[in-house]
């Protein structure tokens, strides 16, 4: 890889799970920021899905790309067979096909691979157990399996283990994102953690200068796992405090309600929620609530490792407190124009948006229009 793009040829990649999040961020920045030395294909689940091998042979035969990323993960709360055959034998179908054609594969991993606790390190992983659930078995395995593939057919593989992500292009309202949401949308009275609670943070538009210094750096890189975080832990209350006042909201209140509280609380709205199912009404918890009792645990990963490398950090300033201007403003206008909530409107975030015409008189839009631009587009026109 190195030696491939000191002498200028254009690096071709694949990339799994462009769609997503994390992916998303990536395309955006192969596309805008190194399209002069890489190029990278993304193709959708539906062109290309990582449970089928015949579909990744094929598309690989014909691309023949010089390296491949894995994003893909199946929605948090999948049952435990989706979970394994795309967190993992979608993993393994990958990783076998990268070996065959002796290129790097990177693959994105998660801190649910990990205890609770504070500074872990890289090697502090759980013990893999049957009663681990679905996202954290199927994470855990595959890493197990690029480290045993690694050792025994020569796989050029590096594994980065994301933590708590923020960052725009959040579709799905994930994560840190539905925390946030459920700030934003008031729908958090009170505090469901304890004071004190420490998490780690992955910053999603710092992520893809990571993987692009990794693949030009394939020597130092090759076979190893990182945790791709932010140095400095945050305290959950804080930042959901912090949130708040940015929001100038009231709630959630300053009141912490214990876990075992929280914990009853859950059962009883999924006796609810099922119980309605019956009369037809159908409603599900975020995902997000099978990892309650995370809210109640510290878990910081050591950025040590990563710190040690010869990786450097982009943007040293930009943690998640000095993110949260702009996440807000994203997310609100989003969240507006989407419906979703309604707290914000939109003529407060956008005094000056044509949307605040089309609710008010639709017909003077169509009259502008008319008048002024439904001319052919003249850089398009046939002769
Ligand atoms: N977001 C976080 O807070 C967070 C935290 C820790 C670790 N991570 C890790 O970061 C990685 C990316 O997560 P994310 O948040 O970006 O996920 P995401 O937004 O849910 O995106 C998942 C992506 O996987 C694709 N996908 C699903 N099934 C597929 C299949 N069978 N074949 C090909 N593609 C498939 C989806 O495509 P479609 O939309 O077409 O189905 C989508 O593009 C994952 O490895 C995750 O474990 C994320």
């Amino acid at each position: 890889m190195t030696q491939k793009s000191s002498s200028h040829k254009k690096l071709l990649g694949v990339l799994i799970g462009g769609s997503g999040l994390i992916g998303g961020t990536l395309a955006h920045y192969f596309k805008t920021q190194t399209s002069a030395d890489i190029d990278l294909r993304a193709p959708s689940s539906k062109k290309l899905s990582i449970r089928n091998a015949v579909d990744i042979r094929d598309y690989l035969k014909r691309v023949r790309p010089d390296f491949v990323i894995n994003t893909a993960i199946a929605n948090i709360g999948s049952d435990a067979q989706l979970s394994l055959e795309v967190n993992y034998v979608g993993t393994l179908n990958m990783a076998r096909a990268a070996a065959a054609l002796k290129i790097p594969y990177i693959h994105v991993s998660s801190a649910a691979t990990l205890p609770t606790g504070e500074n872990l390190v890289e090697t502090d992983t759980l013990s893999i157990t049957p009663d681990l659930n679905n996202y954290a078995k199927s994470k855990l395995m595959a890493e197990k399996t690029l480290q045993y593939m690694h050792k025994h057919v020569g796989l050029d593989y590096t594994c980065i283990r994301l933590a708590i992500v923020y960052g725009e292009h959040d579709h799905k309202v994930q994560g840190f994102h539905r925390l946030f949401f459920s700030v934003a949308d008031e729908s958090m009275p009170v505090l469901f953690t304890k004071k004190g609670i420490s998490h780690s943070y992955s910053n999603a538009n710092k992520f893809p200068h990571f993987v692009h210094h990794i693949l030009n750096n394939r020597e130092e890189f090759s076979g190893q796992t990182y945790h791709f975080v932010d140095k400095t832990p945050v305290e959950l209350a804080d930042l959901i405090l912090t949130i708040r006042s940015y929001l100038e909201l009231k709630s959630p209140r300053e009141i912490y309600v214990p876990y075992s509280l929280a914990k009853f609380g859950k059962k009883t709205l999924e006796i609810l929620l099922k119980g309605l199912t019956r009369i037809g009404i159908n409603g599900n918890l975020p995902p997000e609530l099978m990892f309650l009792e995370s809210f109640y645990k510290t878990q910081t990963l050591s950025a040590e490792k990563l710190g040690n490398s010869s990786f450097v950090d982009p943007m040293p300033d930009e943690n998640i407190y000095t993110k949260l201007p702009a996440l807000v403003v994203y997310y609100l206008t989003r969240w507006t124009h989407e419906n979703l909530i309604s707290t914000y409107s939109d003529k407060i975030l956008h005094p000056n948006a044509m949307s605040n015409e089309f609710d008010s008189s639709p017909d003077e839009i169509l009259e502008t229009v008319h008048k002024n631009s439904t001319s052919p587009f003249e850089d398009l026109l046939v002769p």
